[in-house]
């Protein structure tokens, strides 16, 4: 294995933990692993091999990952169905193959990875390709077993990651995820040439955005007194946003050792509001403008149950929420299909300052590795 990148990138750069100063890392992971793609102003994964016509020959995308990278995977899925009309599924690694998924001719599976080393990843990609699937991947450490193994490599730029919880190199995943979604729609016809620069305009302001968030962590530090003293917590949240929760989640319960639960917002009647009671933190994530007249009713009702919020929303979505200005996080402005990036950054930073204020080892969280080589 071999792995390339520029090693003065090691040591915590003076923050008190790795996972801190990669979230820091994350415009710049951002930047590179967008630069790459973008040539005369227009998609282009030509140093990847990837033909034109790739879109159009697979039309039936399959999605297999591991926890962060599933969650990336999530995202990926809806951009997918969203701009390029490629249906799109996403399978949890470790149970694809008992699933006997259906794999025609014409069905891409795209691995994603950080480490490349995920045994349980590695083992759904031997499986698909005796099935007959073409493998693209998506990873981030340069020569690893995943790449060296599927028939296309996307490499992520987000450099070493170090701390247990991943951070940058989600963002680099999605990043991929976008540059992908639009190539294919691009290339399909489905969006104008000016459509697909004004995405990647967008996404090209991400790095600058992600700087804003950063600028305001502190306040974000003390939003997360809310978790201190509970052991359980939910996030509610539509569409992309709950995907990102998923996501969000899971870091609030990989580090800070909070039980956490995302719910689709529209799911939360169903069983689960049985679990909303007094003081009982509920984070909701409000980015989507045509879904938050919805999300507003989904707040209204754990309110009334006593739920103690955490809104996280934009300035042109906040008047209607009725939730208290030290309660709610304002991301800045971007298209909704691009919010998912601030709205990652806090969610990162909610989870860091939970567990920094509880004194936990951050970087090293009980019983868990960075690189799961067991089944
Ligand atoms: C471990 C890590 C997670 C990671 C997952 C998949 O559980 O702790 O952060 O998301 O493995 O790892 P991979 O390297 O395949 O992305």
């Amino acid at each position: 294995m071999t792995i390339d990148w520029d090693t003065s990138r090691g040591g915590k750069g003076g923050y008190a933990f790795y996972m801190e100063k990669e979230i820091h890392e994350q415009p710049d992971a951002i930047k590179d692993t967008v630069a790459p793609h973008i040539v005369d102003g227009k998609t282009s994964f030509e140093a990847e091999g990837i033909p034109n016509s790739f879109f159009r020959e697979n039309q039936n995308i399959v999605v297999i990952a591991c926890g962060t990278a599933m969650h990336a995977g999530l995202i990926g899925q809806q951009l997918f169905h969203t701009l390029a009309n490629i249906h799109t599924d996403v399978a949890v690694a470790s149970e694809f193959t008992y699933t006997n998924p259906v794999i025609k001719p014409g069905t891409l599976v795209i691995a994603v990875s950080q480490s490349g080393e995920t045994v349980d990843t590695i083992e759904a990609i031997k499986y698909a390709k005796k099935k007959g699937a073409k493998v693209l991947s998506i990873v981030n450490v340069k020569g690893s077993t995943i790449s060296d193994i599927s028939d296309y490599c996307i490499y992520t730029h987000a450099g070493p990651e170090i701390a247990v919880a991943s951070t940058k190199a989600y963002t680099s995943q999605l990043t991929v995820f976008y540059l992908l979604a639009i190539h294919a729609a691009r290339l399909n016809g489905l969006v104008s040439e000016e459509e697909s620069s004004k995405f990647l305009n967008e996404l090209q302001r991400v790095p600058e955005v992600i700087g804003q968030i950063l600028e305001k962590k502190e306040f974000v530090k003390k939003m997360t007194s809310k978790f201190l003293l509970s052991e359980n917590a939910f996030m509610i949240g539509r569409g992309l946003d709950y995907s990102l929760l998923l996501e969000g989640s899971l870091k609030l319960k990989e580090i800070s050792y909070v039980h956490s639960e995302a719910y689709a917002s529209g799911e939360l009647k169903h069983g689960t509001i049985a679990l909303i009671t007094d003081g009982i933190p509920v984070v909701a994530l409000v980015t989507q403008s045509a879904l938050a007249s919805k999300e507003y009713s989904n707040i209204r009702e754990v309110q009334s149950r006593g739920a103690s919020m955490i809104l996280i929303t934009r300035e042109s979505l906040y008047k209607d929420m009725n939730i208290p200005e030290d309660d709610t996080f304002i991301l800045p402005e971007m298209d909704d299909m691009f919010m998912p990036f601030p709205a990652a950054v806090v969610m990162q930073l909610i989870a860091y300052y939970t567990s920094y204020t509880k004194g936990f080892d951050v970087d090293k969280p009980r019983n868990l590795a960075k690189v799961v080589t067991v089944e």
